[in-house]
């Protein structure tokens, strides 16, 4: 038997233009906030807390290192324990929007900024934790303080990259302008 290549279907070959079939679902572009008090996303009110906090725990080890004294410990334990908190709460809201917005929960940027604040969470509760358990003098040369340092790094990383939600996908965005 002979086989002659032109018969075999080409799998690239298709009948019209390409279709970008995650694009293409009904609800792709519904992408507005549904956690939200009129129409303003409550995970963009909430972030801000953990971000603040996470880079506040950074300052207050580094004055403590320079300092030694003893408030900047207690006070990075505070700062600490917030920004993990903080960041649970921000972290419920936004995964309730990735899960209840179809046009959210249809792009793989949403889920990368999931997997990296996950990441940054499990961070600050290490922090937290660790002073918790150790003691909060002890524990910031030089666990304490790497760790905070690590934090406040993810904490930019995963800030960035839900800013690029936002401002490059518009995630969470109304598009009447109405609330
Ligand atoms: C753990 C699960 C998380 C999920 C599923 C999530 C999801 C989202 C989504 C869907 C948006 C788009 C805006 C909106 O719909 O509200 C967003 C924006 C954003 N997220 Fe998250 N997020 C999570 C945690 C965090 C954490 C812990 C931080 C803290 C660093 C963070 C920082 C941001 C920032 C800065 C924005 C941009 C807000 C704006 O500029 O309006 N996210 N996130």
């Amino acid at each position: 038997m002979v086989l002659n290549n032109d018969d075999a279907a080409d799998p690239l070959e298709t009948d019209g233009p390409l279709v970008d079939p995650i694009a293409d679902q009904p609800h792709f572009h519904r992408t507005e906030s549904k956690i939200a008090v009129a129409g303003h996303p409550i995970h963009a009110m909430l972030v801000a807390f953990p971000v603040a906090l996470a880079i506040s725990t950074l300052g207050a080890d580094g004055f403590y290192w320079w300092t030694g004294d003893l408030f900047w410990a207690r006070a990075a334990l505070w700062a600490g324990g917030m920004a993990f908190l903080l960041g649970v709460l921000a972290g419920i809201s936004g995964t309730v929007e990735l899960l209840l917005v179809s046009g959210i929960r249809a792009r793989a940027a949403s889920w990368t900024h999931f997997v990296i604040a996950v990441m940054l969470l499990s961070v600050l509760g290490a922090n937290w934790g660790y002073r918790l358990t150790t003691g909060f003098e002890e524990a910031v040369l030089p666990w304490g303080l790497l760790l905070s340092a690590f934090a406040a790094a993810f904490t930019a990383i995963t800030g960035w990259h839900g800013g690029k939600l936002v401002f490059d996908y518009q995630l969470g965005t109304s598009s009447t302008g109405k609330g």
